[in-house]
């Protein structure tokens, strides 16, 4: 396990997770990295730890570096687990009294999940001196957590951005330069679409705000996957895009079926939006998972969700998906509900009633069709796809 040198007396020390897969309901089909940062200067510190489990990596970076005990302070950017869970496990290698710096909220969180552990724990300042360099600290609150923070190194133009700009890749490379630009955008808007969409507003003023800051910094080091070194203007281009939510001429239609009749609705209307010229993306729930459906809607300009009904109700892969999707605040979405039934047939009015809690825009009420759909049946399919193309065009100005 060796440390990686990301400048002068700078290395990355951090753990790479090849086989998560979930990631607090998120899909991550590359694992992830939990990014820690090790500094030699007078004072020697550790920016961020691991998730609990991987202490040894950890340990075993630094010890190449030097001995952990001969760190003096820890500074902890994001006290959620998978950077925290580590850091009783961390300080008892390095030293139960020495402090852990963490912003106001971070000393609350972190002594709300170590109770007893005995941390010492130290809100930071604005600044401190380690030796040569300094850190600089700047809370950004609610991107994600209400404890989480930047902490900047004016010296060497690092930023180390805890989530923000992160990705899910467990990978032996460890910075942009060393993988296809093409997968990282990938990762990265598959990162923002299911972790940072709600604080979309959080982040949209940072971004106008912290425009010193971005530009003296050389380096981006997130807490998950590869560090910018190569283009971190880049990544915050992404970001400053993926802000403004601005849809494409793009459907996605998700859906769950049992015995394959919301399925022919669905693939109806797919092929009708393709042939009205809209990127129509079939999803079928059984085969994609909710965040797989997240990170096609975050550009799509409308979202078209069928359920059949089940003991009155829509399918239960379905209500998955709507109470993920929710969470997740998407703006600037046309939505329809569609569904068969054999009786009652709620399914589909109940996802046309949710889709409108979420306050996506929904031309037409939900399509529904009893039992197996027939040739007749797909006429108002028709009519929705045309009408869900013609509201696209309208929202993008086409
Ligand atoms: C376990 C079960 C429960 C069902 N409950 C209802 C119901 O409460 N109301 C209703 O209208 N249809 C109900 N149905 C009928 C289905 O909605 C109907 O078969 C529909 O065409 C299925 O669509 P699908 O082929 O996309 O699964 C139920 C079917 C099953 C298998
Ligand atoms: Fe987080
Ligand atoms: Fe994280």
């Amino acid at each position: 396990m060796e440390p990686i040198k990301i400048v002068d007396n700078v290395y990355w020390v951090g753990a790479v997770d090849y086989d998560i897969r979930d990631f607090h309901g998120y899909l991550t089909p590359r694992g992830s990295t939990y990014n820690a940062f090790l500094i030699v200067d007078d004072e020697i510190t550790l920016v961020d730890t691991v998730k609990h489990g991987f202490e040894d990596e950890l340990l075993s970076r630094i010890s190449k570096v030097t001995d952990p005990k001969n760190i003096t302070r820890v500074i902890s950017n994001h006290a959620e687990m998978d950077h925290s869970g580590s850091l009783p496990g961390v300080m008892r290698a390095v030293g139960t009294e020495k402090p852990v710096y963490a912003s106001a909220l971070g000393v609350k969180n972190l002594n709300g999940q170590f109770k007893g552990e005995g941390l010492n724990l130290k809100t930071v300042e604005k600044e401190m001196k380690i030796g040569k360099n300094t850190l600089r600290f700047l809370e950004t609150r609610m991107i994600h957590w209400p404890d989480s923070m930047f902490t900047f190194m004016p010296e060497t133009g690092i930023l180390f951005s805890q989530d923000g700009f992160g990705l899910h890749l467990a990978s032996v490379e460890r910075f942009d330069d060393e993988v296809p630009e093409t997968l990282l955008e990938k990762l990265a808007i598959n990162y923002f679409a299911n972790i940072l969409t709600p604080y979309v507003p959080q982040i949209a003023k940072l971004l106008e705000t912290a425009t010193d800051l971005i530009k003296d910094t050389k380096i981006i080091c997130p807490d998950h996957g590869v560090l910018w070194r190569k283009d971190p203007g880049g990544i915050v281009s992404l970001y400053s895009r993926w802000v403004t939510q601005k849809p494409k001429k793009k459907a996605v239609v998700a859906f769950d079926t049992m015995w394959h009749s919301t399925e022919y609705m669905a693939r109806e209307l797919t092929d009708r939006l393709g042939s009205l010229g809209v990127d129509a993306v079939y999803l079928n729930l059984k085969h994609n998972h909710r965040s797989e459906v997240a990170t096609e809607a975050y550009d799509a300009a409308a979202l078209l969700v069928g359920s059949p009904t089940i003991n009155n109700q829509m399918f239960p892969s379905v209500a998955d998906l709507l109470c993920y999707l929710k969470s997740l605040k998407m703006k600037n979405k046309i939505g329809a509900a569609f569904g068969s039934h054999g009786w009652s047939g709620e399914g589909a009015k109940l996802v046309q009633a949710e889709l409108k809690t979420m306050g996506y825009n929904l031309p037409v009420g939900e399509v529904r069709v009893q039992w197996v759909p027939h040739e007749d049946d797909l006429v108002p399919l028709k009519d929705l796809a045309k009408t869900v193309a013609d509201e696209i065009d309208k929202v993008i100005g086409a």
